[in-house]
């Protein structure tokens, strides 16, 4: 294992998008390509962290020097991320599927003369907030991500306090900022102190000071 401050410490990265199954072949998905939780998982790493790195399936591959665990569905993912724990910090960057289709299908569903199938819809696991309020080996640092198109730092503290992590890295996904899918990120960092703006920058700069900051913290 790898050299550095991070040296000795366990943390869980999640990733990318989730899909979840309509039946055998189709399923619901959305936009993420798992950019910059892959180049988190790759900074944290380069800073000698042990990095169980459970990924939906993303468009961008996982990074060298960590452990990949990919999954499918939110309710795989909440599973390979019990089955990581304990670990020293652990941070929630995927793109969690907000709802499932209750009863999927297991064969494929046909097209009918008699009409329109109806997806019901079941909410999925909050993973975030399920870790971040364990009672019992939760994590000294549980990081959640924001993605918000206005009113970023109000909607993002908020989000803080309700699902009880220590930090909200929030961003600003409106479609003129290219950020979703792009290479750049703009970043606002929301701790127990406050809300931090950085300049916007490449995702793999907010990596490299968010995995500094996350080995600050861990001490
Ligand atoms: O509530 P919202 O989806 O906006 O919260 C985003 C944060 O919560 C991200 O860190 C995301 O990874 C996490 N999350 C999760 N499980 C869900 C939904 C979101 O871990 N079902």
């Amino acid at each position: 294992l790898g050299q550095g401050p991070l040296s000795g410490r366990r943390v869980l990265v999640t990733s990318g998008p989730t899909h979840e199954p309509i039946d055998p072949v189709r399923y619901i998905a959305n936009r993420s390509s798992g950019a910059q939780g892959a180049a988190l998982a790759g900074a944290l790493a380069e800073l000698g962290a042990e990095v169980i790195f459970v990924t939906g399936p993303a468009t961008v591959p996982p990074p060298a020097g960590v452990r990949v665990v990919a999954v499918e569905s939110a309710r795989d993912m909440e599973q390979a991320v019990g089955a990581a724990l304990p670990v020293d910090a652990a941070v929630f960057a995927a793109a969690v599927a907000d709802w499932r289709v209750s009863g999927a299908a297991t064969r494929k569903i046909k097209k009918s003369r008699e009409g329109l199938p109806t997806l019901e819809l079941a909410e999925n696991p909050d993973i975030l907030a399920g870790v971040a309020q364990m009672q019992t080996g939760r994590p000294r640092l549980v990081v959640g991500f924001a993605a918000e198109t206005d009113d970023m730092v109000a909607h993002a503290t908020a989000k803080r306090a309700r699902k009880g992590c220590d930090w909200i890295v929030a961003n600003d996904v409106s479609t003129e900022t290219g950020i979703m899918g792009g290479t750049e990120n703009a970043v606002t960092l929301i701790t127990g102190e406050g809300a931090e703006s950085w300049p916007r920058m490449t995702k793999t700069e907010v990596a490299r000071r968010l995995a500094e900051r996350i080995a600050r913290a861990l001490g």
